[in-house]
Parts: structure tokens; C-alpha cells; sequence
């Protein structure tokens, strides 16, 4: 049975990416008659953008703002975003505002937080004064609709016009992958799929499930807090090891990693939880993906299989590619790739949108 799997690991420098965000300059003079086009992947953990005059950047999704005086004395009136927030967290109330990938309550301080982060996300790609912002972002899929609105009014304070589109969407576009392929995007909150057949795709074309990265992160917290319940482990330590180790085929290899036990640095394997967590997101995966293959086209449903792309952080799991061609290659002929730059294929594929989808799909404002 053909079956291709191509994994290539993209190097996220997450820590050095993150405190220089001013990295990059425009690569040209913006031209005064031409529109700033800005593409925009707004994540649950990290939020990306780049645009037309060169400028790339990621930030955590974090927004901080300063608890007191003290703080505001420390820190100024804020907020405070991404790397820096989490700095300063023990002075900042600080909250991601996007869960699972969407504006996630409508109290003022989270519609607030979301305004304040797309517009720092603006002033990094250094816009010129007057200069005409179009702007496209990406969001996931199944929340598309009932938070298309509370986007629009965070953005519309900045921008003049607007698109709003599935993330996964985003990412198909920018990959070129219009006809015939399937985009699984494995986020923090939602993993986001696409079936992509030559045109638009429609909400039945799209499902998200909200068991991804941060799910795995809770499991195995409780799995090794479980095997050794002297060692206080944190979330972001437990991502921390999914991030260098995260696997998902038992090939013998172990994992061994060090935390403090009584204040002293201990080994701890954590092999099989941590595979086991890893794991955890698949049985999801394959069966929405054999589902919405189900459903397309009976003539194209081979050619579908045969071109799943997986984008987001999580196709960075080793082994992921294989394990999901495993669990369909039942089904008939399969390949899955995943994309080079998970970090900014969603970002570069809005910005992609931007510069070619025509003017009935803008809102201006
Ligand atoms: N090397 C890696 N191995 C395993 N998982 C990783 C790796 N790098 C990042 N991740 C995980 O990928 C997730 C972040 O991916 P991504 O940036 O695509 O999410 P997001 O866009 O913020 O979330 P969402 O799309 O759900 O809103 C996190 O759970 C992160 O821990
Ligand atoms: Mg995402």
C-alpha cells in the first residue's frame, strides 16, 4: 500500500523569537498608494503575524496587566504581552484571552485583552502612519462563525479592512494545497481540519476538535504526578518536555529527564506517560479525518488520503505523521506530510489571502 511520510522538523527559537520580536526589517519602502497587508494567526499559545513590507513575528498569546500600584510603579499602566508578560507574571493578572483559539468569554477584560493583543501584533509589523491596513486572520475552523464579530471589533479600531477566515484554511491556501487535500492543523486548544476539493471551503468542509496540545500537557501532568508524587512538576515544565521529546511510537527509545525532588535534581522516565499523552490526541484525529473523507466526493476520496498535510505545533510529535497514515491506511492508499514552518504557515497563508482574495470577501471599515 503507497504510503510517503515526510517529517521535517522546523527550529521554533521560541525564548529568542519571543524577546526580540522586533526582529526583521521591511525589506522595501512601503509605497504610499499601496495597502499594508497584514496576515495574522491568532493561537491559543502563540499568535503570529507577518505582512507585505517584510515584517514576521510570534508572540505567546499572553496578555498581563499590572495588579497594583506597586506593579504599575514596576511596570507602567501596561498591558504587558507574550515573553515579557510571563516575565513579570507575579506582578501581572495574566491571561491567555484566546481558548481554544477563539475570543473565549465576553467579560470586558478579555474583549479588552484580545483588542490590546491584535493591536500590539499590528504595531509590530510597524505600519506607516496613514498608511491603509488590510488585514486577514486566521482563527479555527468550527469557531469561525459565532466569533467573527468579536474579532471584527477588536480589529476595527486599526484596520480598514478586514477578513476573517478558518486558520486551516489559511494554511492550505499558502501551501498551494487547494484541490483535493486534507489540513489537519494541531493547535494548543483545537486541532483544525480542512478539506480542501478547488474551491472555498464551506462549515461542512470543516471540523475542530478541542482535545490538542494543552490537553496533552494536562495528562501528562497527572500521569507523572501519578508515577512520582514527590516531584511538583509545572504545566509549563510538562510542555516544556513534550516539546523536546514528544513522541509517539514505542521504538524502544526512553526518555529520561531531571526535576527537583527535596530541592535536588532527580532523573525521571517518563517514557511511557509521556508517549501514552502524546498518544492521547490520535484515535480524535483519525476518525475525524476518515469521517470527512467519508463525506467528500466518492471519485476523490483516494486522492484526499493521499495528500493529508499536517500543520500547527503539534506536527512537530515525532512520529505523528505515521501513526495517523497508520490509522487510516485501512481506508486505502495514504500519505501525510507535515508542513516545514508550523510556526508561520498559518500567518503567511493569511497574508497570502490578503494580497490575492478579491474585494467581495473585505469588510471595510
Ligand atoms: N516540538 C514540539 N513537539 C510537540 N509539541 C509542540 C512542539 N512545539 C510546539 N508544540 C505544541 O504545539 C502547540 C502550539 O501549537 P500552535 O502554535 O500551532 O498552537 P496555537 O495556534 O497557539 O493554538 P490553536 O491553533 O489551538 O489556537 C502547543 O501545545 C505546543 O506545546
Ligand atoms: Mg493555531
Amino acid at each position: 500500500m503507497p504510503r510517503t511520510s515526510v517529517k521535517k522538523k522546523s527550529s521554533t527559537k521560541k525564548r529568542a523569537v519571543a524577546r526580540s520580536a522586533k526582529q526583521g526589517k521591511p525589506l522595501k519602502a512601503p509605497e504610499s498608494d499601496k495597502p499594508l497587508y497584514i496576515g495574522i494567526d491568532l493561537g491559543t499559545a502563540r499568535s503570529v503575524v507577518v505582512a507585505s513590507n517584510g515584517q514576521r513575528h510570534w508572540i505567546e498569546s499572553y496578555v498581563g496587566y499590572p495588579k497594583d500600584f506597586v506593579a504599575r510603579k514596576l511596570l507602567g499602566e501596561g498591558p504587558l504581552f507574550g515573553y515579557e508578560a510571563l516575565e513579570n507574571r507575579l506582578s501581572l493578572d495574566l491571561s491567555r484571552p484566546l481558548a481554544q483559539g477563539v475570543v473565549h468569554s465576553s467579560t470586558a477584560r478579555d474583549e479588552q485583552s484580545v483588542q490590546a493583543l491584535i493591536q500590539f501584533l499590528i504595531d509590530l509589523v510597524e505600519p506607516r502612519k496613514g498608511e491603509v491596513l488590510q488585514i486577514a486572520i486566521g482563527v479555527p475552523a468550527a469557531a469561525l462563525r459565532s466569533n467573527k464579530l468579536a474579532i471584527r471589533e477588536a480589529v476595527a479600531a486599526r484596520a480598514d479592512k478586514l477578513m476573517v477566515v478558518s486558520e486551516p484554511f489559511a494554511v492550505a491556501y499558502g501551501l498551494g494545497a487547494l484541490n483535493n487535500a486534507l489540513i489537519i492543523d494541531i493547535g494548543a486548544g483545537t486541532i483544525d481540519f480542512c478539506l480542501m476539493h478547488g474551491t472555498v471551503p464551506t462549515e461542512d468542509d470543516q471540523r475542530s476538535l478541542t482535545t490538542a496540545g494543552d490537553a496533552i500537557d494536562h495528562q501528562l501532568l497527572a500521569l507523572l504526578e501519578e508515577k512520582y508524587p514527590k516531584t511538583s512538576f509545572s504545566l509549563e515544565q510538562i510542555r516544556e518536555f513534550k516539546e523536546q521529546h514528544g513522541f509517539v511510537r514505542n521504538d524502544g527509545r526512553s526518555v529520561i529527564v531531571e526535576a527537583p525532588v527535596n530541592g535536588r535534581m532527580t532523573a525521571h522516565d517518563i517514557t511511557q506517560e509521556l508517549m501514552r499523552a502524546c498518544r492521547s490526541i490520535l484515535p480524535g484525529i483519525i476518525e475525524t479525518a476518515a469521517d470527512l473523507i467519508a463525506r467528500s466526493d466518492p471519485d476523490f476520496q483516494d486522492q484526499v488520503r493521499s495528500n493529508i498535510i499536517l500543520a500547527g505545533g503539534g506536527s512537530l510529535i515525532d512520529g505523528i505523521d505515521e501513526a495517523v497514515a497508520d490509522g487510516l491506511s485501512e481506508y486505502g492508499p495514504v500519505a501525510v506530510s507535515c508542513v516545514e514552518d508550523p510556526l508561520f504557515c498559518g500567518a503567511d497563508g493569511a497574508l497570502q489571502l490578503a494580497r490575492e482574495m478579491p474585494e467581495e470577501y473585505w469588510q471595510a471599515f
